[in-house]
C-alpha cells in the first residue's frame, strides 16, 4: 500500500511538471483561434472593443507607449517602440499577443492596473493588509478581452486590417 501511494505521488508530480513545461513552450499555440468572419472592419467591430478596454490608456491624450488605438491608421502605425500589428499575420502581431494575455510581460489591459492614480492609499481606514475589502476607487479596471474578441481582432488583421 505504502509503495503504491508513493509511486502515484511521483507520477502526479511528473504529470504536473510536464504540463508546466508544455505550456511554457509554445505561446502562440495558446492564442484563441481567429474568427471565421471575413467582413470584420475597424469601425464596426474593433473600435467598440478598444473603446471599452483600451482607449482610456491609448486614446488621443497622452497615450501609453505612444500607441493610439482610436483609429485604424494609428493602430497600424504603432507606438514609440514601433509597429504592433503585422498585417496579414495576427499570430505575429504584438497587439494580439498582448490582448490574448499569454505573456505576462505584455498583457493588455495590464494585469496590474492602477498607475493612473487610483491607488492613493485608503481613505476610510479600511483594512490595511493588502486586503480584498479595500474600497474601489477611480474607474473599475479595464476589462480583459474575451477569446471571441481576440478572435475578431485576429480576423481583422489576417484579412488585411481594413
Ligand atoms: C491601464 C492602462 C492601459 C490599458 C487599459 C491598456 N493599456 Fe496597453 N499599455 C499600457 C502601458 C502603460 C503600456 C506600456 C508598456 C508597459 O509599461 O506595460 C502599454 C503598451 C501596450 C502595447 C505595446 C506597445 C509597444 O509598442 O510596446 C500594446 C500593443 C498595447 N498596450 C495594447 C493595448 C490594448 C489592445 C489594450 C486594450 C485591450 C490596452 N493596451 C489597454 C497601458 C494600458
Amino acid at each position: 500500500m505504502k509503495t503504491i501511494m508513493k509511486s502515484s505521488f511521483v507520477m502526479l508530480v511528473a504529470a504536473m511538471l510536464s504540463t508546466a513545461a508544455a505550456s511554457a513552450a509554445e505561446p502562440v499555440s495558446k492564442l484563441p483561434p481567429a474568427s471565421t468572419r471575413t467582413d470584420v472592419t475597424f469601425e464596426k467591430d474593433i473600435l467598440p472593443i478598444f473603446k471599452e478596454s483600451c482607449i482610456r490608456c491609448h486614446g488621443a491624450e497622452r497615450p501609453k507607449a505612444g500607441l493610439r488605438l482610436d483609429s485604424a491608421e494609428t493602430t497600424l502605425k504603432g507606438g514609440k517602440n514601433g509597429k504592433v500589428v503585422v498585417v496579414g499575420d495576427s499570430a505575429k502581431s504584438d497587439l494580439v499577443i498582448a490582448v490574448a494575455r499569454i505573456d505576462p510581460e505584455l498583457a493588455m489591459p495590464p494585469i496590474r492596473q492602477g498607475r493612473g492614480g487610483n491607488r492613493p492609499g485608503n481613505p476610510e481606514g479600511a483594512p490595511n493588509s493588502e486586503g480584498q475589502q479595500r474600497p474601489q476607487q477611480g474607474p473599475p479596471p479595464a476589462k480583459p478581452l474575451t477569446p471571441e474578441q481576440v478572435g475578431l481582432i485576429r480576423a481583422w488583421i489576417d484579412h488585411g486590417a481594413k
